[in-house]
């Protein structure tokens, strides 16, 4: 085993992950959710997460040690999620990171939460190709990224303009009377639905730009299911589930596609936690072989929130010397895209 030993903290949204990697090895990725402390209100609360946070975070990271098998004194730097995210819960984590690298007297990485997510297929496949063209699909974010080096920049070629591939799952989830997050039980439900029963809108499918509307595709199975119900009709729950899957991921899928062809890119990476869905992947493949273009994507449980991609990207600046993060950096929700590090470099 060879490169840094990191530990990686995450605390963005309602997991707490801590993770620890060595050069591009997963050793360890401990997760705690609130999601069932959230469940009932169809939503992630801030403030309960927080606490929940508070609470899961040091036997997380003692539960990473014990699977490394590793001690504390053996982490060469500490990486930690500054944002994007929710201000509350990602002051614990820095908090609690900045608590670690101090006491350890190691460099700490306030990094971003996107390019980790980004970051994590090296522990799956090996270095990420420079340039590589990512789809990053997430509760809170759906964006394609032009990478030229996942450690350093991050160009945004076009994001949704209303809501998230997520958020767009977790709304139909919930108009469907399922429970949250709404991924997970559209997409068991759709696999014994016919993807093709219901013609959704396909936003923004052929207008040029790299960018995404589910918004309309969300109303427009509102609207659906509305009519079905006034009809006295029963709902076919596991076509509707399929049809909205395959409005998303028709749309994602096309979208990314063009845009390595636009840039010439051979490589695309998908990542965040819409990345799990299994429509999603089989179709990313089918047409990346089509297009002759790469297509990387980590296991499924590595594309939804987890510390192991914190410590990935932080292993990665740690491999190459970067210089860590000054103590005062501050967590920041609205961190962007751009900004593979939080704060002012440090002097
Ligand atoms: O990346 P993530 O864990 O947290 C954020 O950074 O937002 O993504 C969570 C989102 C939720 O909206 C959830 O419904 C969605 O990922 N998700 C899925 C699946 N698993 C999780 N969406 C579609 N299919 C899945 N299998
Ligand atoms: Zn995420």
């Amino acid at each position: 085993m060879t490169g840094p030993l990191v530990l990686g903290i995450e605390t963005s949204c309602d997991e707490t992950g801590a993770g620890l990697v060595r050069g591009q090895e997963l050793l360890a990725d401990a997760i705690a959710s609130s999601v069932a402390e959230h469940a009932r209100f169809g939503g992630v609360v801030p403030e309960v997460a927080s606490r929940a946070h508070l609470q899961a975070l040091v036997p997380a990271v003692d539960r990473a040690l014990a699977t490394a098998g590793v001690t504390l004194a053996q982490v060469d730097a500490v990486a930690v999620t500054a944002g994007p995210g929710l201000a509350g819960a990602l002051q614990v984590g820095v908090a609690a990171a900045k608590a670690y690298a101090l006491a350890l007297s190691k460099p700490l990485y306030a990094v971003n939460h996107l390019a980790a997510h980004i970051a994590v297929d090296q522990l799956e496949h090996g270095p990420l190709p420079q340039p590589v063209v990512a789809l990053l699909v997430s509760g809170g974010h759906s964006s394609l990224l032009l990478v030229p080096d996942v450690a350093g920049q991050v160009v945004p070629l076009g994001a949704t303009i209303d809501d998230a591939a997520g958020e767009a799952y977790d709304k139909v989830a919930r108009l469907l009377g399922m429970g949250f997050p709404g991924g997970p039980p559209i997409d068991a439900a759709a696999s014994g639905g016919d993807g093709a029963a219901i013609a959704f809108p396909r936003g923004k499918y052929r207008d040029g730009t790299f960018d995404f509307s589910f918004s309309g595709l969300k109303t427009s199975v509102a609207r659906w299911l509305e009519a079905r119900q006034q009809a006295g009709l029963p709902v076919p729950v596991a076509d509707v589930a399929a049809s909205f899957q395959e409005a998303v991921a028709d749309v994602l899928t096309r979208k990314a596609i063009d845009a390595c062809q636009a840039h010439d890119v051979g490589h695309l990476v998908v990542g965040g936690g819409v990345a799990a869905n299994s429509r999603l992947r089989a179709l990313a493949a089918d047409r990346c072989a089509a297009a002759g273009i790469e297509l990387r994507v980590p296991r499924p449980g590595l594309c939804t929130d987890n510390g192991a991609m914190v410590a990935a990207l932080g292993a990665e600046l740690a491999a190459r010397g970067a210089p860590g993060s000054p103590l005062e950096v501050p967590a920041d929700s609205s961190l962007p895209v751009t900004s593979v590090l939080a704060g002012p470099a440090p002097s």
